[in-house]
Parts: C-alpha cells; structure tokens; sequence
C-alpha cells in the first residue's frame, strides 16, 4: 500500500500550506471585489502575510481601508504613489511573494495580464512575480464563454502557467445564471494551499486520454463502452493542479472539459489517433485512460438503417482498431520519454491481466481496475486501483477519482524522478592482488 503524503496532509489541515507564506492578494474591479475581504481574512486566519493590492475600478467597489484593517498592512492602490513605492514597492511585493491570487480575476483584467501589461498595481504585480498565480474568475457569463476570454485564460494557462480556481456556476449580479460566479473564498483558499503544496508536476507536458469511443454503425447507432470520462477528466485536473501541462484528449462524454486543461474533443479511434500523433509529439508523459473501442464496424451506413432492412438476426461485420498504447510503446523504442501510462479495465485476474498488458503494450505502469467490482470502474465517482510496474504492484486505497489520481500522478512523479537520477554505481570489484615475482 502506498501512503499518500499529499493527501494525509491535507487530511490534517488542508490551509497548512499557508502558514507563513507570503501572498499577495490582487483585487480588480467588479461586483465580486467584495467578497475579497472574507478572501483576506480567511488568508490571514489560516496564517499567511497577507499583501493586498487594487486596480483603480476596485476601488470603486471596496474601500482599501477595509484591506488595511483585515491585514494589518498598509494597500498597494496606486502604482506611481512614492509613499507607497518607498514603503512596499511593487517590485519588492512581487519579489517575496510565495503566491499571487487575483480574486477576482476580471475579463478585462485577464485580458491585460494576458497582453503582458503592467500599467495599475495588480497587472504590474503579477508581470514581475516569480511566484505561482492563482486566478479567480468572476464576470458575466457570455464573457466567461466569449472565445477570446477564454484564449486570454489559456495564453495565461499555457504559456505562463498560472492556475485558475472556479468560476462557480450560478445566479450572477447581472441577472444571468450560468458560469461566472467567484468561486467561493474558503474553495479559493483550498486551491492556493495546493498550489503552495504541490508544484511537482510544474513544466511537465502530459497528454491524458479519457472517455469511451463512439464507432458508427449510421447516423445514429454506435458501438461503444460505458466510459464516461470521469477518471480520466480527474487526472486531467489533479495534474493541471500540480503544475502539469495539460492537453487532454475526450472522447464523447456529458463532463465539461475542466478549466486550464486544453482538451480536444474526439469521436472515435481514428479521431483520437489523430489527436494523439500531434499531441504527444512534445509530450514528457502519456496517460492512456480512454476506453478505446478495439472494434468498429467495417462501414459506416451513410443512412439510418431501416429494421427492415437488417432483419430478425443481425450481424455487423466488425474490423480491429489498432491498439494505440501498444502504438505508441513501439514507437517510442528505447527512449525513456514519453513516461508512458496505461489502464486495465479488467473483470478477472487484475493483477495478471495488467502484468501482460505492461509488457505487450511496451508502457513504464499499468493502472488496474477490477471494472466489476462496486464503486469502482466505469461511470462511478470512486475507483480502487492496483499500480503495476516492472517493480511489482501497489494497491492504491479505494476514494474519489480526484484522490486516486492524485495518487497515481505521485507514482509518475516518482517514476520520473528515479528515470532522471544518475544510476547508482556498481561497487567496485576488489583489484586481484599482485602476484609476487620470483626473480
Ligand atoms: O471513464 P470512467 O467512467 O471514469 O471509467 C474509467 C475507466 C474504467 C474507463 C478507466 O479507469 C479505465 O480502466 N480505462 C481503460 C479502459 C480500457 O480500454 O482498458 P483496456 O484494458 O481495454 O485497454 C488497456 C489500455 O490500452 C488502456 O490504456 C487503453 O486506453 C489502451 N487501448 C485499448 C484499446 C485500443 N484499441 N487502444 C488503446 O490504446
């Protein structure tokens, strides 16, 4: 059994991270500019130093004062302000902060972050920190949804890899229910502990398969499986979380691609052939956990096939996919990247079963899941999994998807890790000694 560290600490005290930390709180300018203040204190409460600075527009919905009394500290309001340059320079707070939160995080205020500017104390904070930052989204839904919102928060995501916490769903200041709400301070405080926590994957470019594969029979029928992608959308999270890169390839599925995690949407397994020859080109790891369909009907019927037509007894002629793990094991030969990931959806001999897969598949670890067991499998927000590697097997203790494949990623972490370290010396073979020469 491995014990997770990640997980026990959290268990204990979820705002542990905290503690002593530096962060800076960047408030921009809309309706939710309120609820930072329970942001701060609940930042404060859990033991951080607590830096808050504010766009101009913030300031119209809350006083810098309120900031000043929660903190104890006094409030970056105004970039050219020379008190303030001479106390906290922006450059100093950006310096010693362990993390920046922007809560909340505008459209307009992303949409600068994401152009690089630097022209109010927040964006001039945020573009000269070293440290991770946290965004936290909250504005009308149709801009949350806009295509050019949601490219800024990917440009922020990608290419300098900050986290995004929410937006919550619901009833917003403008009337409209739908996506857009601040996620609520105590869940943005949880995120910024695992930020502070956790950055092992930081850099780490990983593609995550998920969700079944539809193969048309016609228009409407399909063969497929009972995948619903929730597995693999939660490995997809949890690593984005921990600093990952993320592409996530999806098959059909009813879950919203999550929130930081490039996702291309795909059918079937041709589609997700195609998908993966781009994505995995630069990938540093691969985790296969898509129910790829082995079989698809020889062809597709342009039209819906009428009962008539196929009669009382019918057969569809079925032709192999290829096998796109075992695909990409060949392919890669003897190099070590990408680390390699897949799943064993099996109903008998688990162990042995994933034992041959790791091995015909040619991948570095194998996630077993005894598919018929309650709770555990398809579809079902929870799984037990065995890990299986060349090193033997670790039962993983059965919890949420979320959990588990927190668990699974410190196995990748791990793995990683022993593939990067230098190998261990042989110790030396005693030298023979020197045989005496007569003379
Ligand atoms: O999506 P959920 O509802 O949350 O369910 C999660 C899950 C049960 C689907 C997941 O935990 C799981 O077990 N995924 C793998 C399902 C599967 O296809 O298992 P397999 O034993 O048939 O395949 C072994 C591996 O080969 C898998 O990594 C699979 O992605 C890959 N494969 C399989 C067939 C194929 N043609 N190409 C492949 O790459």
């Amino acid at each position: 059994m491995i014990e997770g560290p990640r997980l026990n600490r959290a268990a204990r005290d979820p705002a542990a991270p905290l503690k002593g930390a530096h962060v800076v709180v960047g408030v921009t300018g809309g309706i939710a500019a309120y609820k930072a203040a329970e942001l701060v204190r609940l930042l404060d409460k859990a033991g951080a130093h607590v830096d808050v600075a504010m766009t101009g527009r913030a300031q119209k919905f809350i006083g810098a004062m309120t900031f000043q009394a929660l903190t104890r500290r006094p409030v970056f309001t105004n970039l050219f302000d020379l008190t303030e340059e001479a106390t906290i320079g922006h450059i100093q707070v950006a310096d010693r902060a362990d993390l920046v939160i922007i809560a909340p995080a505008t459209a307009n205020s992303i949409a600068r972050m994401a152009a690089g500017q630097a022209d109010d104390p927040v964006s001039a904070i945020v573009l000269a920190t070293r440290a991770p930052v946290l965004l936290a989204p909250s504005m009308n839904v149709n801009m949350w949804s806009h295509p050019i919102t949601e490219a800024n928060i990917l440009r922020l995501i990608d290419v300098a890899g900050y986290h995004v916490v929410g937006p919550g769903d619901g009833f917003l200041a403008c009337r409209w229910t739908g996506p857009g709400r601040l996620a609520e301070p105590a869940d943005i405080v949880e995120a910024a502990a695992h930020v502070l926590s956790n950055q092992d994957l930081a850099g780490v470019r990983m593609v995550v398969t998920a969700g079944p594969t539809y193969e048309a029979i016609d228009p409407v029928r399909f063969v497929g499986n009972r995948s619903s992608g929730k597995m693999g959308v939660a490995i997809a999270s949890a690593a984005q979380r921990r600093g990952a890169r993320v592409t996530l390839v999806l098959g059909p599925s009813a879950l919203p691609p999550p929130v930081g995690v490039t996702t291309m949407s795909v059918e079937n397994a041709t589609q997700l052939q195609w998908a993966l020859g781009d994505a995995v080109k630069d990938a540093d790891v691969v985790v296969m956990t898509a129910a790829v369909a082995d079989f698809r009907p020889a062809k597709e019927a342009k039209q819906k096939l009428k009962r008539g037509e196929i009669g009382p007894t019918a057969s569809i002629a079925l032709v192999q996919n290829p096998d796109l793990l075992a695909e990409l094991g060949k392919a890669r030969g003897s190099r070590r990247t990408p680390l390699l990931v897949g799943f064993a959806a099996e109903t008998d001999d688990v162990i042995g079963n994933a034992e041959k897969k790791l091995v015909t598949k040619k991948c570095d670890l194998v996630v077993a899941n005894d598919v018929s067991e309650p709770g555990s499998g398809f579809a079902v927000d929870t799984n037990r999994v065995t890990l299986v590697d060349t090193s033997g097997a670790i039962e993983v203790p059965a919890g949420t998807k979320y959990e588990v494949a927190h668990r699974i990623l410190d196995h990748v972490v791990a793995m990683r890790a022993a593939a990067a370290a230098p190998p261990a010396k042989a110790p030396r073979e005693p030298k023979p000694k020197a045989k005496s020469k007569k003379r």
